[in-house]
């Protein structure tokens, strides 16, 4: 054990699963200040913890720009975010002050794509309308043209951004009988092999699928991707899936091209702000299935994912190859 002198502090912005926590405690190196909640760390608070700080454990919910790394000060040597999604760090102002970057790709994957496949069926087949019937007493008998919604089999889907999570949602969509997968992004992948995806521009893919699914990253030429002239390409009869980030969608958009059935459903885990203010607009539509950004949530997940945190944390400590770091 070093002496606390030695100790290099370590700012954590917020309570975040054991196994993570117990990697930083037993590496025996850093002197811990952890927001010990649930609730984000509030601006102030966050300039205050990390002021001196070697190494700095973050959220996707944290704004790391200018004014933390400043607050931060000369000490700052690594920034390990509990995400794949890193739209949240201002990455040129962490590269000029030589600050590695480490987050956790792959170990999310599965259960990113499982919730988004779960997201697209209960939009589609409109489960969360049919359980609230059923507890309103709304079900009076089974009618034939009641609560129908739109099947996969026989259907086209289209991907944008078939990456990690976009292949992962492919592979596990294509069993239940989609007939073509379209996909775009800024290139034609190879991998797209394994699902059969044809490279498409991204007007084909809005035009011709059944179900857009999104799951880019969000860059400035992601962010508003999918506003007015988008859904005004869309057939009448698609669904629409983002799992990505709330910002690549223009919710004013999404909400004329729901209301005015200008295409039939959307299906969200992520919106802009996080959380959806409980009196916005797309929360009054029955076509409009909302979650609360759970697309990793689950236990496994959460645990592998604070321990690449805390793994990737202590290697860029030490100044050694982090698990998985972000080339910036
Ligand atoms: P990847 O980097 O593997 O995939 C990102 C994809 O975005 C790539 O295929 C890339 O295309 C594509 N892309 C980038 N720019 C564009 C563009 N202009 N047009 C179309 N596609 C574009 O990341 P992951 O698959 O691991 O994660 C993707 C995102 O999912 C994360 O950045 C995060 O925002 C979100 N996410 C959300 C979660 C949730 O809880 N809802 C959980 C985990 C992640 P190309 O390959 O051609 O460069
Ligand atoms: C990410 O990792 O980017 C997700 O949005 C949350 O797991």
């Amino acid at each position: 054990m070093q002496g606390a002198q030695q100790l290099m502090k370590v700012f954590v912005t917020r309570r975040i699963p054991q196994e993570g926590v117990k990697i930083l405690k037993q590496a025996g190196m850093c002197n811990l200040s952890v927001w010990d909640s649930d609730e984000p760390v509030p601006r102030a608070e966050l300039l205050n913890g990390v002021s001196g700080a070697h190494g700095l454990v973050c959220l996707l919910s944290d704004r790391i720009d200018a004014e933390v790394l400043d607050a931060a000060g000369p000490n700052l040597k690594v920034i390990s975010t509990m995400s794949v999604g890193f739209d949240h760090l201002s990455i040129d102002e962490i590269k000029k002050r030589g600050i590695r970057v480490g987050y956790t790709p792959d170990v999310l994957t599965d259960a990113t794509a499982e919730l988004t496949v779960a997201l697209l069926l209960a939009t589609a087949r409109r489960l969360p309308e049919g359980v609230n019937e059923v507890k309103s007493g709304g079900w009076s008998t089974w009618k034939p043209l009641w609560l129908c919604g739109y099947g996969l089999s026989g259907s086209t889907v289209g991907v944008i951004g078939l990456g990690r999570i976009g292949l992962a949602i492919a592979k596990r969509l294509m069993p239940f009988g989609v007939k073509k997968l379209l996909y775009t992004g800024r290139g034609a992948k190879p991998e797209a092999k394994e699902v059969e995806g044809e490279f498409v521009p991204l007007d084909a893919l809005v035009a011709q699928s059944d179900f857009v699914v999104v799951s880019c990253s969000l860059t400035p030429d992601t962010q508003g991707l999918c506003d007015k002239a988008f859904f005004s390409k869309m057939k009448k009869t698609a669904v629409f899936i983002n799992t990505s980030r709330g910002a690549v969608v223009n919710q004013e958009d999404l909400y004329d091209a729901l209301s005015s059935g200008t295409i039939a459903a959307a299906g969200l885990d992520v919106t802009t702000p996080e959380p959806l203010p409980t009196d916005h607009p797309l929360l009054t539509l029955n076509n409009c299935v909302i979650l609360p950004h759970v697309g990793s949530a689950t236990y496994a997940t959460r645990g592998i994912m604070a321990e690449l945190t805390a793994n990737n944390l202590l290697a860029g400590l030490t100044g050694a190859a982090m698990p998985t770091e972000l080339k910036i």
